[in-house]
């Protein structure tokens, strides 16, 4: 829950500034912002390879009785490309359920966009060693309520979250052994050619110090950025790293 309209003003038009010299190639990247800033930055981000993304969206179908929640038809209307689903904070702070989770993905590809899905333990669960069980027990809870074609069109974000917003970013032994958790869960559950395709992403403390050696681990396809992305002079250097170094 970030932003302003005159602050996205600013926001945009150097992160415009920025996309006029820093050529995207093939590299996926993109803002997923609150959903009443979807209008101003779909209007400035028209025919931009740079993607524009949601934090949520709602379980429900299209239209109909459920005051205040946005469906993923209409975020189609901002030409919104993929939406993040089940973030520790929606998890923990809305009581969000795979179940809930399943079914925002499932209204999501419904409509062509991709679901970003949030994964991760908590500091006790890492503590008492349990961050691998209870992973893999996310993935397989999520993929009782999603057919395999469905679970093969999402992505995936490992995002512990003892260190989302708090500075301490996973050992790289750690993100090796959660992303191969998820990587053989997902398997597990859809076999080896889609569970295989599927990118995994890592977020928790991200910035543009760390996020080279994050993005050097082989299991690593992609970031997922919080507080380093709100504002764009961390931002810009993250992202000006980043692409330059898959390109
Ligand atoms: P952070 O947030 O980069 O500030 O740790 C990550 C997130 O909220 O997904």
């Amino acid at each position: 829950m970030n932003g302003a309209i005159s602050d996205n003003e600013a926001f945009l038009s150097d992160l415009l500034k920025l996309l006029e010299r820093l050529d995207l190639g093939g590299v996926i990247c993109g803002i997923a912002v609150p959903s009443v800033y979807l209008f101003q930055f779909s209007s400035r981000l028209v025919d931009n390879p740079f993607l524009l993304g949601s934090q949520d969206v709602s379980a429900r179908k299209d239209n109909g009785p459920f005051t205040g929640e946005i469906s993923a038809k209409m975020l189609t209307e901002f030409d919104c490309s993929f939406s993040i689903v089940g973030h520790s904070e929606r998890r923990e702070n809305f009581q969000e359920s795979n179940e809930d989770i399943a079914k925002k993905a499932t209204q999501l590809l419904q409509y062509g966009i991709t679901p970003i899905v949030c994964v991760g333990e908590n500091a006790v669960l890492r503590k008492n060693g349990d961050a691998v069980a209870f992973v893999a027990g996310q993935i397989d809870e999520l993929s009782s309520f999603l057919s395999k074609e469905l679970l093969g069109k999402c992505k995936f974000a490992y995002e512990p979250i003892w260190a989302i917003g708090t500075g301490k970013t996973a050992l790289t032994s750690d993100v090796r052994e959660m992303h191969t958790t998820i990587r053989r869960s997902l398997v597990k559950n859809i076999g080896e050619d889609s569970g295989l395709q599927i990118p995994i992403l890592y977020g928790g403390s991200v910035n543009a110090d760390n996020v080279l050696e994050i993005m050097s681990e082989e299991c690593v396809d992609g970031v997922l950025v919080g507080g380093a992305s709100v504002r764009m002079d961390s931002f810009g250097d993250l992202l000006e790293k980043a692409v330059n170094r898959l390109h």
